[in-house]
């Protein structure tokens, strides 16, 4: 039982959901007319097919879990989270990848109750990957349990962070820490979809995923799902409050998510 409403949504009923708004999502992707690209900001992209997609979610989440909240990026206006069960989306997560043709990009929904994401899933249509989690149930890839990394060796680690270029203090802090940290680490990639990054961190496919500037719906779901694989998420800084709102997260298994927060403290 769900606090305020009579049932939960179950994984599957949200991995089905998902997926159906990521082949919405695919069926436009590489055939987007230019029309439909608006700016949000300078740098901030939106289409026409985030706003559908987003509507899509919505009408399906509503009949699927009558009197739940939302708290979605292309909103006009964004609702505070409260206890009351509320789904955090991100329609596209990487809507730059998603206008120039990259596949690395996608949809992530996460369902929390008392400010927490309790399930959740991202779904990578264009990469044919679905993730998935569930609080205390662990953390599958499609029908594969996953678990993040267990590198312990920074020198072996392969890192990937986000650069956001909407916030300029964000961006210097972030090149800043990648200059000091480059070096110490196997490599680091840019892959631009904070969602879809964090899902590779579960999967142990990178070690380390930071990025300043991102906001809730960027990583509701892809923490849940690290912490269902064994990893720990914080803020930059180690932030562990709300870190939904932190405006920075840091995902890694727990021995790398110490080594990287022990390099934070000396001012990295
Ligand atoms: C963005 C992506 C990108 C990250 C930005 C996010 P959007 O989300 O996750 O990788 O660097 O911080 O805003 O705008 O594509 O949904
Ligand atoms: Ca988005």
């Amino acid at each position: 039982m769900a606090y305020g409403l009579a049932v939960r949504i179950t994984r599957e009923q949200l991995i089905s959901i998902t997926t159906e708004a990521g082949q919405q999502a695919l069926a436009s992707f590489r055939n987007l007319a230019t029309e439909t690209i608006h700016f949000k900001s300078e740098f901030d992209l939106v289409t026409d097919v985030d706003r559908s997609v987003q509507a899509l979610l919505i009408e399906r989440l509503t009949e699927a879990c009558p009197g739940a909240r939302f708290l979605a990026e292309e909103q006009d206006v964004h609702l505070t989270l409260t206890d009351e069960p509320t789904f955090i989306i991100d329609p596209i997560d990487g809507t730059t990848n998603f206008v120039h043709g990259v596949p690395h990009f996608c949809v992530s929904v996460a369902y929390a109750e008392t400010k927490k994401p309790v399930v959740a899933t991202v779904v990578a249509p264009a990469l044919g990957e679905v993730f998935s989690a569930e609080h205390g149930m662990g953390a599958f890839c499609g029908t594969r349990r996953i678990n993040v990394s267990r590198t312990d060796n920074p020198q072996h680690a392969l890192a990937c962070t986000g650069l956001f270029g909407g916030a300029a203090d964000s961006m210097e802090a972030g090149i800043q820490t990648l200059v000091r940290i480059q070096s110490q680490l196997r490599d680091v990639r840019r892959m631009g979809a904070a969602a879809l990054d964090l899902c590779y961190v579960a999967a142990g496919r990178f070690d380390i995923f930071w990025e300043r500037g991102v906001s809730a719906w960027d990583i509701a779901a892809g923490m849940l799902i690290v912490e269902e694989a064994g990893g720990v998420v914080s803020g930059v800084l180690g932030e562990t409050d709300e870190v939904l709102f932190a405006r920075s997260v840091l995902a890694a298994n727990p021995t790398l998510h110490r080594w990287f927060l022990s390099l934070t403290k000396q001012g990295t």
